[in-house]
């Protein structure tokens, strides 16, 4: 396909993270100040029409087959449920899924199936009030469960989790989270850390690593390795305790996957992002208000592509954090 989105080193992205907004409704600790922070203005932010012409020209022109609305929240976004209806009714139909905060899911859950939202994955890293509260600086802790359970109500499953752990705070709980996860049926997956935070505050050796998470699970629980190959899923899989339920792993860090990516990034401003750790991007709003054609926009896209480094670089000494926090690109 001599339209696919082709990087220099020939991986070819497939899959579309779009950001929605940069803003959020909780302020967790290893993301954002209390504060909050300096939002995109109004009028730099797609339109739903805008997003929607973009998404459609990623899957009719450039070969995505998979669709992952972010944010900040993406839930904060009035028009989601329309931009998700008219993402799914693109052919050949993306895989079309979420990853959320949960906050207000209860609400929208129902809708956002109709909608034909396939999955969401949801933000989880405590079921302990007090933890949730310090880590997210919001007691919404009541309002994630019931969007979980809506979720998986509305049959937006497999329904998955992702925890960050951070030291001192919830990493000694993760045999607990994983055990609710299974007992609510949600997939888990833990997290390394990764330095996309605002306030620049990573540290490596503050990081809990894939090989303290599997230490601290396997006081509890017995993990081998799950049989399915990973592809280019960022999440290793192990089942637990001889299976059918599973954990993953997401070590971005200590072992990355940058070698299979297949992603893409569309910011809520319009800039096409190569990587999480792109140092450029490419402007599409700009061209695109400016009367681009489908065709313009498409190639400027595949344009984009040819400048994805190989590799994220977190280990190298000359890296530099992206200006963009992980709340403005979406993880
Ligand atoms: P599934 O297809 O449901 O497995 O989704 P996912 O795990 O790819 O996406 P999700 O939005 O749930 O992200 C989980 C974690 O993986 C987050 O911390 C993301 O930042 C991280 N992640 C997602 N895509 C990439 C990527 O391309 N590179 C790196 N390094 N991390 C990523
Ligand atoms: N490193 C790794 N994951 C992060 N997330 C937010 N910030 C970071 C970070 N610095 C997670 C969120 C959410 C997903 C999109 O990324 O918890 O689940
Ligand atoms: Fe892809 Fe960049 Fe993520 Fe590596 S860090 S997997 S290259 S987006």
């Amino acid at each position: 396909d001599t339209g696919a989105l082709v990087d220099r080193f020939g991986r070819t992205a497939t899959d579309l993270r779009v950001s929605l907004t940069d803003r959020c409704n909780l302020r967790c600790s290893y993301c954002m100040p209390a504060e909050g922070l300096d939002w995109l203005p109004t009028d730099d932010v797609l339109t739903d029409d805008e997003v929607v012409r973009l998404v459609r020209i990623a899957v009719e022109q450039l070969g995505v087959r998979e669709v992952r609305f972010t944010g900040g929240e993406p839930l904060v976004r009035r028009g989601l449920v329309d931009i998700v209806r008219r993402t799914t009714a693109l052919r050949p139909r993306p895989e079309t899924s979420l990853t959320t905060n949960a906050l207000g899911l209860q609400r929208t859950a129902a809708a956002l199936a109709e909608a034909g939202l396939d999955r969401v994955n949801v933000s989880l890293d405590t079921i302990r009030r007090d933890d949730f509260l310090t880590i997210t600086r919001r007691d919404r802790l009541d309002d994630v469960i019931a969007g979980l359970a809506a979720a998986k109500e509305a049959g937006l499953g497999p329904v998955k989790v992702n925890a960050v752990l951070l030291r001192g705070i919830n990493d000694a709980h993760a045999p607990e989270l994983l055990r609710w996860c299974i007992e609510q049926g949600y997939e888990l997956r833990f997290i390394e850390q990764m330095p996309l935070d605002a306030q620049h505050g990573w540290s490596r050796t503050e990081m809990i690593t894939a090989d303290e998470i599997f230490a601290t699970l396997e006081r509890e629980f017995v993990l081998t390795p799950a049989e399915e190959p990973r592809g280019s899923a960022p999440a290793e899989l192990f089942a637990v305790d001889g299976g059918p339920a599973t954990v993953g792993v997401i070590a971005s860090v200590t072992r990355p996957f940058c070698g299979d990516c297949d992603r893409v990034r569309l910011t809520a401003d319009g800039q096409v992002r190569n990587c999480l750790f792109a140092r450029e991007e490419s402007d599409l709003r700009g061209a695109l208000r400016a009367g681009a054609s489908d065709e313009e926009l498409a190639d400027r896209w595949r344009v984009a592509m040819l400048g994805k480094r190989p590799g994220h670089g977190i280990d190298d000494v000359s890296f530099l954090q992206p200006s963009r926090p992980m709340s403005a690109i979406g993880g």
